[in-house]
């Protein structure tokens, strides 16, 4: 396959590069603003967020630690059970430390509900999250998001690290996969 062939397999881009790359900037200007005097240690949630955590991190005009983690969610199907199982634990010893999880997208919110919690009970200070993605309409838990880049409609979307069977995460722009893909 070439790699134009890509876009073929959209039916419309949600967002665009330079659309992720101007909300990103929007974003580290207020993480900024809200750790000032603040050591930070940034998390991102393999494999999804590692675009955004490149992009994101170097937006940042201060020092940051980063660390990843990655985690899947049990259960049948594609759909989220809120069972999680840890597939790669953090590196940082994180009590009393300032956490800012990364992450591609929330869908139903049970994955970060579920990764918040656990690292407020390591004994983090803080623990606020960033997503580029959000899909309101998919919400089954209520999760408290500091960082919110998009809203956007409850499609199974591709690209910027999101995949699908592991593939288009190199995809530039954001879009929704179009159905003769999967069908
Ligand atoms: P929950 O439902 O727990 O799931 O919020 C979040 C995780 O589900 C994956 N996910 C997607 N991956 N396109 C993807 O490539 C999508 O539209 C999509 N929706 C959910 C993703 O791994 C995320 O971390
Ligand atoms: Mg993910």
């Amino acid at each position: 396959m070439r790699a134009s062939d890509i876009q073929d397999d959209l039916t419309e881009v949600l967002v665009t590069e330079a659309e992720i790359h101007a909300k990103l900037d929007e974003l580290a200007d207020r993480i900024e603003a809200d750790y000032v005097g603040e050591e930070l240690l940034v998390v991102g949630v393999l494999r999804g967020a590692v675009m955004v955590m490149a992009d994101l991190v170097r937006a940042l005009d201060r020092h940051v630690e980063m660390d990843w983690m990655a985690v899947s969610s049990y259960g049948a199907g594609t759909k989220s059970s809120g069972v999680v199982k840890i597939l790669k634990d953090l590196d940082t010893d994180i009590s009393g430390r300032h956490v800012l999880i990364v992450e591609d997208i929330i869908d139903s919110g049970l994955t970060l509900d579920w990764l918040q919690r656990n690292l407020v009970g390591r004994g983090a200070a803080s623990v606020e999250i960033c997503a580029l993605f959000r899909k309101p309409d998919a919400a089954k838990v209520e999760v408290d998001v500091r960082y919110v880049g998009f809203d956007i409609p409850n499609a199974f979307v591709v690209g910027y690290g999101l995949d699908y069977a592991e593939k288009y995460r190199n995809l530039r722009d954001v879009g929704v996969l179009a159905p003769h893909v999967y069908s």
